[in-house]
C-alpha cells in the first residue's frame, strides 16, 4: 500500500464546543487522529475528558454549540449512538452495565449482528461467530466458562475489562475510545486493557486512550500524547510528554485555557 499525503484521518475534531445543563464543558477541542495511530489524552479530573468520550459516542444530554466531528471524513453529529457504532466507533465504558439473564456470549453475538445489520450486512453464521470468539478469547484469556455467565454480573474489575476488550476485538472498530480515567484500574485490569489494545493495534485501527494514569502508557505506548485542560487540548507531544506530566503534574497548564 502506498501512503498518500492527503489520506483522510479516521477522526477529526474541529473547534468542538459542548455544554450540559447550560454549562460549557468542552471549549474548542481540536484533534486529528490519522489511521493506525494511538493517541492518549491526559488531564486533571474534571477537565472534560469523559465528556469528550460521551460526545463522541453520541450520548444524549450534551448540546454541541459549535464545531464538527468527522469520522473518516463524514460528520457524525447528526448520527444516533447506534449509527456511530455501525460507522466504526467503539466506546469502552468506564462502568460497564450488568445484564442479568443474558449470557456474555449471547450479548456479543447480538452486538455484532446489530452492527452488521445497520451496515446492511447479513448475520454472522454461528460457526463464523464461534471461530471469531475462539480467536479473540485465546488472545485475551477469556475462557468459555466466563462467556456463559451473564454479562458483567458478579464480574471482577478485570473480568469486566476482559468482556469489554473482547467486545472491541469482535466488533473491530475503526476508532476505539477507551476512557479509563476514574476507574482506578488494578494491575489485572491494566494488563487486560493494554494487552487487548496492543493486540488490536494493526496499523489501521486508531485508538484514543483517555487516562490520568501515566502507568497505563508504559504498557500502551501512544504515538501522540495530548494534555487536556479546561475543556480543550492545550499541548501535544510524543510519549515523553506523559512522563513529564507524571513528574510535574498539570500546574503548568492551569489557567492557560481560561
Ligand atoms: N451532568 C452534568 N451536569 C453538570 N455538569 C457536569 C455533568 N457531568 C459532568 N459535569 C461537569 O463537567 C466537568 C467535566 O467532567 P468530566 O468530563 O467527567 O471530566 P474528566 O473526565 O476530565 O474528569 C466537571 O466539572 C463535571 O462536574
Ligand atoms: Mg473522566
Amino acid at each position: 500500500m502506498t501512503d498518500t499525503a492527503a489520506k483522510t484521518p479516521v477522526l477529526e475534531i474541529r473547534n468542538l464546543h459542548a455544554r450540559i445543563e447550560e454549562r460549557e464543558i468542552l471549549k474548542g477541542v481540536n484533534l486529528v487522529i490519522p489511521q493506525g495511530e494511538v493517541h492518549a489524552i491526559m488531564g486533571r479530573n474534571g477537565s472534560g475528558k469523559s465528556t469528550l468520550s460521551y460526545v463522541l459516542a453520541g450520548k444524549e444530554d450534551y448540546e454541541i454549540t459549535e464545531g464538527e466531528i468527522l469520522l473518516n471524513g463524514e460528520s457524525i453529529l447528526e448520527m444516533e449512538p447506534a449509527e456511530r457504532a455501525a460507522a466504526g466507533i467503539f466506546l469502552a465504558f468506564q462502568y460497564p452495565i450488568e445484564i442479568p439473564g443474558v449470557a456474555t456470549m449471547t450479548f456479543l453475538k447480538a452486538a455484532i449482528n446489530a452492527q452488521r445489520k445497520a451496515r446492511g450486512e447479513g448475520e454472522l453464521s454461528t460457526p463464523d461467530f464461534m471461530r471469531a470468539v475462539k480467536e479473540a478469547g485465546a488472545q485475551l484469556n477469556v475462557d468459555s466458562a466466563m462467556l456463559k455467565r451473564p454479562l458483567n454480573v458478579g464480574f471482577s474489575g478485570g473480568e469486566k475489562k476482559r468482556a469489554e476488550i473482547m467486545q472491541m476485538a469482535l466488533l473491530k472498530p475503526s476508532l476505539a475510545v477507551l476512557d479509563e480515567t476514574d476507574s482506578g484500574l488494578d494491575i489485572d485490569a491494566l494488563q487486560v486493557v493494554s494487552k487487548g489494545v496492543n493486540a488490536l493495534r494493526d496499523g489501521k485501527r486508531s485508538m484514543l486512550v483517555i487516562t490520568h494514569y501515566q502507568r497505563l502508557l508504559n504498557h500502551i505506548v501512544p504515538d501522540v500524547v495530548h494534555v487536556f485542560s479546561d475543556g480543550r487540548i492545550v499541548e501535544s507531544g510524543d510519549k515523553d510528554l506523559a512522563l513529564q506530566l507524571e513528574a510535574k503534574g498539570y500546574a503548568d497548564y492551569d489557567g492557560q485555557a481560561a
